[in-house]
């Protein structure tokens, strides 16, 4: 069977995937080729990238299927929230859902939209339940035959967080609790206050909370531990849906964006992630409750918070954790692919990810093409892996272009700014010549799986950084720019069968210096989505403060 998986809300991180028989081929968000952050356009471009990757023509589509359900399901509910009074129903939050509705019903979900732009179909365009299709994306990777599988997102058609049970390839529904009661709005409302984006810079506050100190008590706002937690959405959704004015009225003005951060902030940023923590061990605790199942799967944009992850599987409370790397909305076109594995009591195909290298890939020809348009002086190296190890173990910092892309928001070491982990000032140096991020967001270590125990006390395999853990305190010092202020990391074991080119540029620099362990962050500039293409690639590279390029086998200096 060849499946085409879409996401598609018109809310945020369109994407897709094509699988055949069970297996992801490819898959690739939107943002990567239209290079606009998070884009929420019909997933066009990436549609065209599968179906050129696995060299299908639209008519071969068996089933496409769109990780939502029909537009008018997400309207009805809306209305009801309006006429009960669980959110405020005033003309413009009300007009706003009405035109959603009627763009999404007239595109029918985005079935119109595909055969406008691919022509007829002759396979059948499906809707997936939101939750379902993140559900699946978390369990059918997670190599576990049963587990408690958890969905916490910001909000979904109609829900917020779901319970679902897994158990040989099925999975069987328990609870959902719908919207507005929902975690990742409670975070992305005061994301906004803290003078963030809200459903996309979730990250700087959660970076920021090791900052700060348990003065705020935010219980008004929400009692994370009530069975499983309940949010006052009266308090924090205002008018058009926009952050209430009551945050303010409680807390004093919010954060102008781009002002200085103070004490009141880095407070009340501790204040939100330890109450989403605590939510967080309330649902894990809840969830193995129900299903008597001691592993946990988890997906959702909630799922991306690291350090609640990490201290889930710290806690005891679970055996074992598997967290879907793509758990924003972009993962959700790999569950909708499977989906119809369950269709008339069938079965997932249930295997574990190893890896997210599904995107776009680029020869050494097309490399050295894209260099000679630009007229680019480079030098062909035999190992790129030695000559990278080289330039880090001298205090370079790198761009680092290999291989597939990665699926899902972080870098894993093929679109990757690496540096010496080493060097105290590296994080500030990075900070400022390259990424012109905010001072208080860590950067990740890149370790060999086989050292991993000696440098971390959990999460020691923990391939897709979506897991904190506590750096030894020994070795704190030795790789003091990838340790967060509160003695944490967010780690990506490499695994020597995985990714051997990745594995033996960290080996080489382990042989050098002694420490097997590279700084990593995405390979953008601030704001943009990660670099897809050679192009993108050398924009990048002159654009920033990095000292070298090693794309393919070729090494660009400055
Ligand atoms: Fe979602």
């Amino acid at each position: 069977m060849i499946s085409l998986g879409i996401n598609y809300s018109q809310m945020h991180d369109s994407s897709a995937c094509i699988a055949r028989d069970g297996e992801i081929l490819f898959a690739i968000a939107e943002e990567r080729l239209s290079r606009a952050k998070h884009d929420a356009r019909f997933p066009a471009l990436s549609i065209r990238a599968c179906l050129d990757f696995a060299r299908i023509r639209p008519d071969e589509l068996e089933l496409i299927c769109q990780g939502w359900s029909r537009p008018r399901v997400a309207f009805l509910h809306d209305l009801s929230c309006y006429a009960s009074g669980k959110q405020p129903a005033d003309s413009r939050a009300l007009l706003n859902s009405t035109r959603h509705f009627v763009s999404m019903w007239h595109q029918r979900g985005g079935e119109n939209r595909f055969r406008q732009l691919f022509g007829p179909i002759k396979g059948r365009f499906r809707f997936v339940h939101h939750h379902l299709a993140h559900a699946i994306s978390a369990y059918a990777f997670s190599g576990f035959a049963d587990a408690a599988v958890l969905v916490i997102d910001g909000r979904g058609s109609w829900e917020a967080t779901s319970l679902w049970n897994g158990r040989n390839g099925r999975l069987e529904h328990v609870w959902t609790i719908p919207w507005p009661n929902s975690l990742g709005l409670f975070y992305a409302q005061f994301t906004h206050y803290l003078g963030f984006q809200p459903y996309s810079d979730e990250w700087k506050v959660m970076g920021l909370a090791p900052y700060g100190e348990p003065k705020i008590n935010l219980r008004d706002f929400i009692i994370p531990d009530d069975n499983p937690y309940r949010v006052s959405t009266r308090l924090l959704i205002g008018k058009n849906s926009a952050p209430s004015s009551q945050i303010e009225a409680r807390l004093g003005p919010r954060r102008v964006p781009e002002s200085e951060i103070d004490a009141r902030h880095k407070n009340l940023a501790f204040a939100v992630q330890d109450a989403c923590e605590e939510a967080m061990l309330t649902l894990a605790r809840a969830a193995v409750v129900k299903t008597g199942c001691r592993n946990l799967c988890l997906a959702g944009g909630v799922a991306l918070n690291s350090k609640a992850n990490g201290k889930i599987l710290a806690s005891g409370i679970v055996d074992d954790i598997f967290v879907q790397p793509a758990s924003g909305d972009d993962g959700v076109c790999l569950g909708a692919a499977l989906a119809p594995y369950l269709d008339a009591g069938g079965k997932l195909p249930v295997r574990k990810m190893r890896h997210v290298y599904l995107g776009s890939e680029s020869s050494d020809g097309e490399i050295e093409k894209a260099l000679q348009t630009y007229k680019l002086r480079s030098t062909r190296v035999a190992d790129p892996a030695r000559a990278a190890a080289e330039m880090l173990a001298n205090g370079k910092i790198l761009g680092w272009f290999q291989g597939r892309m990665e699926f899902g928001p972080r870098a894993l070491g093929n679109r990757s700014i690496l540096a010496d982990p080493r060097d105290p000032e590296m994080n500030a140096k990075v900070n400022n010549a390259v990424k012109f991020r905010e001072w208080w967001r860590p950067f990740a270590p890149s370790l060999l799986a086989e050292v991993a125990g000696e440098y971390l006390e959990s999460a020691t395999d923990s391939a897709f950084m979506v897991l904190t853990a506590q750096v030894r305190p020994e070795k704190r010092s030795i790789i003091p720019s990838v340790t967060h202020v509160d003695g944490s990391a967010r780690p990506q074991t490499v695994e020597r069968d995985v990714n051997p080119l990745y594995w033996r540029l960290i080996h080489e620099f382990g042989l050098r210096t002694g420490v097997p362990v590279v700084m990593n962050t995405s390979f953008n500039l601030r704001g943009e989505p990660i670099v897809c293409t050679p192009t993108d690639a050398i924009r990048t590279f002159f654009s920033s403060g990095l000292d070298s390029l090693v794309i393919g086998n070729f090494v660009l200096e400055k």
